[in-house]
């Protein structure tokens, strides 16, 4: 694959946003935009990225492949797997633990019907990870949708927040 096929691969609006995120760095360090490129074809993809996506990038950013799966498979908001659209993390850290967060998350499990690390059948929801604190702990318990918190939680706070998922 070259240049040009990566950039097929990756679509035009993916890779004009992958090309300012290179031009914020000095020539020469294209590699440093690879989170940003990851997370925007991840973006394009569904909420995940494939071998193809992956290797096309390294391709575009001038990398070799196995530097662009080692920065996918580190970083937690990167998937390599089909996921859910809505990404779900619960805390169960020891504010939140003792404020319930065990039982919350079990609410989760038992309303979805999945466990930590599923996505729903309907493909709606991904109940990624229980949390290891995400620093709101005078606001325990807690969880994050989408990237926004979701504090002070009880059983019927939460079936409101996911019956309002799409
Ligand atoms: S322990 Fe849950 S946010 Fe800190």
């Amino acid at each position: 694959m070259d240049r040009e096929q990566a950039g097929a691969v990756l679509g035009t609006q993916a890779c004009k946003e992958i090309d300012n995120w290179v031009a914020k760095f000095p020539e020469g360090k294209q590699r440093a935009a690879s989170i940003a490129a990851l997370r925007i074809v991840q973006h394009e993809n569904h909420g995940h990225l494939n071998v193809e996506l992956m290797d096309a990038v390294a391709v575009y950013l001038g990398m070799e492949p196995i530097a662009v799966y080692e920065v996918a498979s580190f970083y937690s908001m990167l998937e390599t797997e089909p996921v859910g659209r809505h990404s779900i993390s619960v805390c169960t850290n020891i504010s939140c633990l003792l404020c319930g967060g065990e039982d919350i998350l079990t609410h989760v499990e038992r309303k979805l019907g999945i466990s930590v690390g599923e996505s729903t059948a309907d493909g709606r929801i991904f109940l990624k990870r229980e949390e290891e604190c995400l620093a709101a702990c005078s606001e325990a318990p807690m969880m994050m949708v989408d990237h926004v918190y979701y504090t002070q939680l009880t059983p019927e706070r939460v079936d409101e927040i996911l019956d309002a998922l799409e």
